[in-house]
């Protein structure tokens, strides 16, 4: 809300009743809001003091989507204006007009409560839109003008009933700011409906000889634009004629929109506001239980076979044949003393160089641990005695 300010004071909300289909205009007069503004000391002349307005539906920041203002200087009125249809007929609308003193920065609030009534007779069916060059739109809305325009309108239509539709200024409809010379204006299209079918004079400019003239950018001749002349500048080439009977609705087919343009998908829903909590049981299974359960799966078959199945050298030793186990023994001793020899030398006699079996009897010799004996303390030739005395060495004796 505002901030509360000396200038501000509350008013009885004003009602206003307008047509569908009939033009709107309110003038926020400066007269009116001059008096709610309490004389400044130091002021000269409180009436030329600067206002300016702000319109906006209540407890919205803008006017409702058919209401239009304009004001042109600080020093002149505002205009609410604009056309009321059968869609905006129902509950009352509550404009806040809030008035500025520019000077003294004061402010003035009054509620403007618009009722739109539906009526049978509006709109009227037959429309015609002019567009008038000399005159700017705050202008076309002064009740004067206007009613000397739908006069003149009168004049060369002879309705029973006519009445303003729309007011709409030329810059809305792609029309340029004129150059600040010659007093030139913005132009304003002005919408008229009546009730009986559009006079010959209206016609005229449908005419091939003015369908000519008007595509050559000359002045269509019309009769009756003396009518308008002395005080509206008219183009006629810009009249659009409506019987709103006769108005077919158009259904345009849309053209192939071609690659790079994406697929109607019909209205945008926006997600909900209150979320649901996204339930995440179904990845942790993929992502953590599933890997956990095959790797516990391999650890209990891994560990029964490490466990429970190891068979150990015995069982390996009986399966193995022993000729096969004694030749293993014999290469891994051969090894072994052959690592001996290259550390200490003095070994003379390889054990590898002696028979493994009895080549008698057969029987297997059983291995003589290098370690039992001191090889380095016993006499080479001693040793090799012994050894002899040991095992007969088959040997061809000349002898016999
Ligand atoms: C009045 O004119 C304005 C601006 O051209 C347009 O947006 C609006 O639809 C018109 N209203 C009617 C009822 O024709």
């Amino acid at each position: 809300e505002w901030p509360p300010t000396e200038g501000e004071k509350s008013h009885a909300d004003h009602n206003v009743y307008p047509s569908a289909g009939v033009l709107f205009v309110h003038v926020l007069e400066r007269e009116y809001f001059k008096g709610e503004f309490p004389p400044y000391p130091k002021s000269g002349d409180a009436s030329s003091d600067p206002i300016t307005f702000n319109t906006n539906l209540m407890g919205y920041p803008d006017r409702p989507g058919w209401l239009r203002y304009i004001q042109r200087t600080q020093h002149s009125d505002g205009v609410l204006y604009g056309s009321p249809t059968a869609e905006h007929v129902g509950k009352p609308s509550v404009i806040e007009i809030t008035a500025y003193n520019r000077r003294t920065f004061e402010t003035a609030r009054r509620n403007l409560v618009i009722n739109i009534m539906a009526t049978e007779e509006f709109p009227l069916p037959y429309q015609a839109e002019f567009y008038i060059k000399n005159m700017n739109v705050e202008e076309m809305l002064a009740s004067e003008v206007l009613g000397d325009f739908l006069g003149a309108v009168k004049n060369v239509w002879q309705p029973e009933r006519l009445n303003a539709i729309n007011i709409t200024s030329a810059l809305d409809r792609g029309g340029r700011v004129p150059l600040p010379i010659n007093n030139l204006k913005e132009g304003v299209y002005v919408m008229v409906g009546a009730d009986v079918a559009f006079s010959s004079c209206l016609r005229e400019v449908e005419s091939p000889h003015n369908q000519l003239r008007c595509s050559q950018e000359m002045e269509p001749v019309i009769s009756c634009d003396k009518k308008f002349r002395a005080q509206f500048h008219i183009d006629w080439c810009k009249i659009s004629l409506v019987d709103i009977n006769k108005v077919v609705p158009v259904y345009i087919t849309r053209p192939d929109p071609g690659t790079g343009i994406l697929p109607e998908f019909g209205e945008y829903s926006p997600p909900s506001e209150s979320l649901m909590g996204r339930n995440y049981f179904s990845d942790f299974l993929i992502t953590l239980a599933v890997p956990s359960a095959v790797a516990l799966v391999l650890f209990f078959i891994l560990g029964y076979t490490m466990c429970c199945r190891r068979e150990g050298v015995e069982k390996r030793n009986m399966q193995t044949p022993d000729i096969e186990l004694v030749h293993h023994s014999s290469i891994q001793k051969s090894t072994k003393e052959l690592r001996n020899m290259s550390k200490n030398r003095e070994i003379s006699w390889p054990l590898s160089t002696l028979p493994v079996f009895n080549p008698v009897s057969g029987e297997v010799v059983p291995p003589i641990h290098p370690d039992n004996y001191e090889t380095t303390s016993m006499p080479l030739m001693q040793t090799q005695t012994n050894l002899q005395n040991q095992i007969t060495i088959p040997q061809q004796r000349p002898s016999g």
